[in-house]
């Protein structure tokens, strides 16, 4: 299938999430500073990684950063803009549905609106493969108009329903537990819209990753 995130232009998606009245790449920025420094890792994944909004957060400690998006104009541009992270961040181009997939370990997966474009069982899929010690995901609760807000692009994203999964804490949540994860944090942020951000956060049951930082 030729995904319709492939025919999607980054300064489109990126000029929609920043409108005041979605104010997305904004609140999702300031969330992933928190992702990256809650917890003591030195290798982060970041799945749909998109143009790389957030990375000017990577602590100084990480000594790896994979950027996977399925978009390669978008890790085109990711790289451009990060050049200060070369040599820490290696950008993927991958399908993260497809059946023959093959990803480095790293100790924390970031998923942030991500989730909801491959649905739980290739997440799972994903977590299996890259095996971390803790995941922090982000997804959006809708209101009754739909995932994607009203805006002046809104029609840029019409490709977007074919592959949309509804995502919800509970059934996250217990997929996770599958997995051999469990919840560890969940925290909020409201939209402008009425909708919201919910982060939640799962650390593996074996590997006991020192305990978050305060
Ligand atoms: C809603 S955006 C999230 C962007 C980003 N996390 C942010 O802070 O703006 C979803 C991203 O996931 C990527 N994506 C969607 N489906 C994918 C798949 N099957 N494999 C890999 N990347 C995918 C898209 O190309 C896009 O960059």
């Amino acid at each position: 299938m030729n995904n319709p995130w492939n025919k999607i232009n980054l300064s489109d998606y990126e000029n929609h999430m920043k409108l005041q009245s979605v104010m997305q790449l904004q609140t999702l920025n300031e969330m992933m500073k928190e992702q990256f420094h809650d917890y003591p890792i030195h290798t982060v994944m970041i799945l749909g990684v998109a143009g790389g909004n957030g990375l000017e957060h990577i602590p100084a400690n990480i000594g790896k950063v994979y950027g996977v998006d399925l978009n390669p104009a978008y890790l085109a541009e990711c790289e451009r803009r990060y050049e200060n992270l070369a040599g820490i961040l290696e950008c993927i181009p991958a399908d993260l549905t497809g059946e023959n997939l093959t990803l480095p370990h790293a100790d924390m997966i970031v998923a942030d609106l991500l989730i909801e474009y491959i649905g739980y069982r290739c997440f799972q899929n994903v977590i299996r493969k890259v095996k971390p010690s803790c995941i922090s995901c982000i997804i959006q609760i809708n209101t009754d108009d739909g995932f994607v807000s009203d805006s002046p692009y809104l029609h840029v994203f019409d490709g977007l329903q074919e592959v949309h999964h509804n995502i919800e804490k509970t059934a996250l949540t217990t997929a996770m537990e599958q997995s051999g994860y469990s919840l560890d944090t969940q925290k909020e942020r409201p939209l402008p819209n009425g909708k919201k951000l919910v982060r939640l956060d799962f650390t593996d049951n074996c590997q006991h990753l020192p305990k978050k930082i305060k």
